[in-house]
């Protein structure tokens, strides 16, 4: 359930009409819901209740300030990958000790300012990390928490690029060798070993494959019992699905049901990082149509709907062959003239689209177009390729609105360039 419905004909965002919000932004511009993201973070939550847990929203899928900041009002921590989103996390007001490493690829500066922040926990990726964090921690005189990231080798039967629990991927360690690292952590002097963690992938659209890695997971908690090393957090990771299409992923609260009944009687906090299942739905992208034109001469005529934004701005398109829903903000009149169209954007390249192959109702230039379920993995992925400042990002809330990021300017494209040429 989100909250973009049309009301008397026009797209609104809650009680605003998008095409009001889109006369005073400009185009294009990513629009998100408070009321959706709220529902949804709440929606995960609570589905929880009863068992110790902390839900850490993955940054990487929506980092916007301001909307880390409203989950940090809701009592959630942060799931981080990079220095940068620790930087974020910290100004959204995030407690450091609701927050979460993971990454295989810490640099030395990141581990160190994520120490000095003191935040609760690093998923460590492999020995060598292990080494480098006790090393930075030791020069710091403070202690590292740590859990391991297990590889349980599971398929999530996902897509293969966001696919992160099989043996082959470069995530976690191999769960036969991480006794052994276990046993190694214990021994360092500025390590406290604290939980276990794992991420198998993420737009899983099943319950299974979450189910038997946390089986793998609770029976290597056990082997740790055995030696002597208590888990105080188990790290589930992130990556329950949403509907973009016709997808069925479970209901958040039947995903939470089946976790809790695993893990009944176990003693730990579950720590959970959700990404897309929090703000997917709850954010779109406002786009103006250029120009509408025809090719022929192919094999069949081919019909281009040409938008301002681009695979800059929304890149899951071109990247995963991704499905996203294209609704227009004026709503069709019944009976309105059906065409088979490419919604493509201005950049050079023919992977440059939102859509291929669609059938949508008869639109004009100048008309605005909604990218639906574009709040996760959507701005926080855009760049400025094509010189193409970043777009604008807008809160409702009611019928109330806020710009939560300006649009880049043609300035900000050249911060920290100069003409420099060499002697
Ligand atoms: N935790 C870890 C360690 C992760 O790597 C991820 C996502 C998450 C949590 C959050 O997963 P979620 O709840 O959002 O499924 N750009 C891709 C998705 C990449 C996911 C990367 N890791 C896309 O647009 O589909």
């Amino acid at each position: 359930m989100n909250h973009f419905t049309y009301k008397n004909g026009v797209l609104c965002c809650e009680d605003k009409p998008v095409q009001d919000i889109a006369k005073e932004v400009g185009t294009p511009f990513y629009l998100y819901s408070t009321a959706t993201l709220q529902r949804h973070f709440d929606a995960f939550d609570s589905g929880f209740d009863g068992m110790k847990h902390q839900t850490c929203f993955a940054v990487k899928a929506c980092s916007n300030l301001s909307i880390l900041h409203l989950f940090a009002q809701m009592g959630g921590g942060a799931d981080i990958v990079s220095g940068g989103e620790l930087f974020r996390a910290m100004k959204a007001e995030i407690d450091p000790q609701k927050i979460i490493y993971s990454g295989a690829g810490k640099t030395r500066t990141e581990i160190r300012e994520a120490l000095e922040a003191g935040i609760l926990m690093f998923n460590v990726e492999s020995p060598q990390e292990l080494d480098r964090i006790q090393e930075i921690a030791a020069e710091l005189k403070l202690t590292a928490r740590i859990a391991f990231r297990i590889n349980p080798d599971v398929d999530p039967k996902t897509h293969a690029y966001i696919s992160t629990g099989l043996a082959k991927n470069k995530f976690g360690i191999p769960v036969d060798e991480a006794l052994e690292e276990y046993l190694r952590a214990k021994e360092m002097e500025n390590i406290e070993i604290v939980g276990v963690s794992c991420h198998i992938g993420s737009q899983l659209t099943q319950i299974d494959p979450f189910i038997e890695a946390l089986r793998k997971v609770k029976n290597f908690v056990a082997k740790l019992e055995q030696k002597g090393i208590h888990i105080q957090y188990l790290d589930l990771g992130g990556g329950v699905g949403i509907t973009y299409d016709d997808e069925q992923p479970p209901h958040p609260v039947d995903y939470a049901a089946a976790i809790k009944e695993e893990l009944a009687g176990m003693d730990c906090t579950l720590i959970l990082e959700p990404g897309r299942v929090i703000t997917g739905n709850a954010g779109v992208l406002i786009t103006e149509i250029q120009y509408t034109k025809m090719n022929t001469g192919g094999e069949k005529e081919k019909r281009f709907v040409i938008v301002d934004a681009a695979m800059n701005d929304l890149s899951r398109p071109s990247l995963y062959s991704a499905y996203h829903e294209i609704l227009p903000v004026q709503e069709p009149a019944e009976g309105t003239e059906q065409h088979e169209v490419d919604v493509v954007g201005p950049i050079c390249e023919t992977g440059d689209f939102m859509a291929r192959d669609r059938m949508m109702p008869e639109v004009q230039p100048g008309e605005l177009l909604a990218v639906m379920s574009c709040g996760a993995y959507g701005f926080s992925m855009s760049s400025n390729y094509n010189s193409r400042p970043k777009v604008a990002e807008v809160l409702v809330s009611g019928d109330q609105f806020r710009v939560i990021r300006q649009r880049e300017s043609y300035e900000d494209l050249l911060r920290g360039e100069e003409l420099t040429a060499l002697p």
